[in-house]
């Protein structure tokens, strides 16, 4: 079995939680690991529920995570978490509860839009300031639907359903909040906007052209600003959540660990992922991604592969190493697609 790069690796030794049979593990620090293997090997026990929990604990208290059992530790060891200074694990759950929340809310968009509408000399006259373009503000929403655009019809047994608001007909803001035009456009023309166009509608403003042209660089550019949060799916939500993360300054310290982030991405939407990936490693972080897709395996800078079967008579590593020493193993199932795709035999 191939050796990790153990000198700038994160270390942990005798990983047993649920059915991991006291795995070795290795993952270099300036790096894209790929976590692999099939459903129930193990994967998300060994990153999720072993390795975040540590480190998020390390970080927050400066010393180790205690362990509640010491005749079942979690782990043995782990090693090489000190030069790590933050954590962000970022999953598929949903972005926001609330139905007025959106892309444009979640990533902090709507904060810069805001700004630029405040900005504008139609708002100056009138005395409105960036909270007047909020959902939250009773002077700028539209008053019947509260900012919310619909009105919401409970219904036994389904989920609730929404309609149109009769009074601002979705566009969430009252008429005299719409009347304040930045280029041509008011709030709701922006929140309508998909970030493709909003990103060109805004590329003379430095902040939002920045935050914007991130979530692109994570495929999301069809997406409009105003979706409802409720309504995206598993992948589009983790994706909301990078993007906005690679928007912030990273503190080349920090440890991005994604599960399954190529869910619902095309071929070249995963390219542009990497690429974001990369990025991030370059700036001196470590990234961790759980996934089964392939593409994404080829590209990757080391792999942790978990088997050879889920459930019991899984949670055995099966290897580690770069994708051209996994190619190499023999009897493997992993190593069998990465030959393929590698073109090697
Ligand atoms: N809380 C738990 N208690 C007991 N067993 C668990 C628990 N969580 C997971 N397992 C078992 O441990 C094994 C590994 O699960 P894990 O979630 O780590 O798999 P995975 O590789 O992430 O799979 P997937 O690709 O489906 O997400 C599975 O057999 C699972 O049933
Ligand atoms: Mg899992
Ligand atoms: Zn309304």
């Amino acid at each position: 079995m191939p050796k990790a790069r153990s000198a700038n690796s994160i270390r942990i030794r005798g990983a047993r939680v649920h059915n991991l049979k006291s795995v070795d593990v290795d993952i270099p620090r300036d790096a894209i690991t790929v976590i692999t293997g099939v459903s129930g090997s193990g994967k998300s026990s060994l990153a999720g529920d072993t390795l975040l929990p540590a480190v998020a604990y390390q970080i927050e208290h400066g010393t180790k995570i205690p362990q509640s059992d010491a005749d079942s530790p979690q782990f043995s060891k782990l090693t090489g978490v000190e030069y790590l200074d933050k954590l962000v694990p970022i999953d598929q759950a949903p972005i926001g509860r609330s139905p007025r929340s959106c892309p444009a809310t979640y990533s902090g968009a709507l904060d810069e839009i805001r700004k630029v509408f405040a900005s504008t000399r139609e708002s100056k006259t009138r005395g409105f300031n960036a909270s007047r373009f909020s959902f939250n503000s009773t002077a700028g929403r539209c008053e019947l639907c509260k900012g919310l655009g619909a009105e919401r019809i409970e219904m036994n047994f389904l989920s609730d359903l929404f309609v149109s608001c009769p009074r601002c007909g979705g566009k969430r803001f009252n008429r005299q909040t719409l009347q304040v035009r930045f280029k041509g456009a008011n709030v709701a023309d922006v929140l309508a906007m998909t970030i493709d166009e909003a990103s060109e509608f805004f590329e003379n403003v430095p902040t939002l052209h920045r935050l914007l042209s991130s979530l692109q660089a994570v495929g999301l550019g069809y997406m409009h600003l105003g979706q409802g949060s409720t309504t995206l799916s598993g992948g589009e939500a983790q994706r909301i959540k990078l993007g906005t993360e690679l928007a912030r300054k990273s503190t080349g310290k920090t440890l991005y660990v994604l599960d399954e982030p190529t869910t619902g991405l095309h071929f070249d939407d995963v390219k542009r992922l990497i690429a974001v990936l990369q990025q991030l490693v370059d700036a001196g972080n470590t990234v961790i991604v759980i996934e089964h897709d392939f593409d994404l395996l080829v590209c990757c800078d080391w792999i942790v592969d978990l088997g050879p079967t889920g459930g019991d008579q899984g949670g055995y590593l099966m290897g580690e190493g770069t994708p051209e020493q996994i190619a190499k193993l023999a009897e493997n199932a992993t190593a069998r697609f990465l030959r393929a795709k590698l073109k090697v035999d």
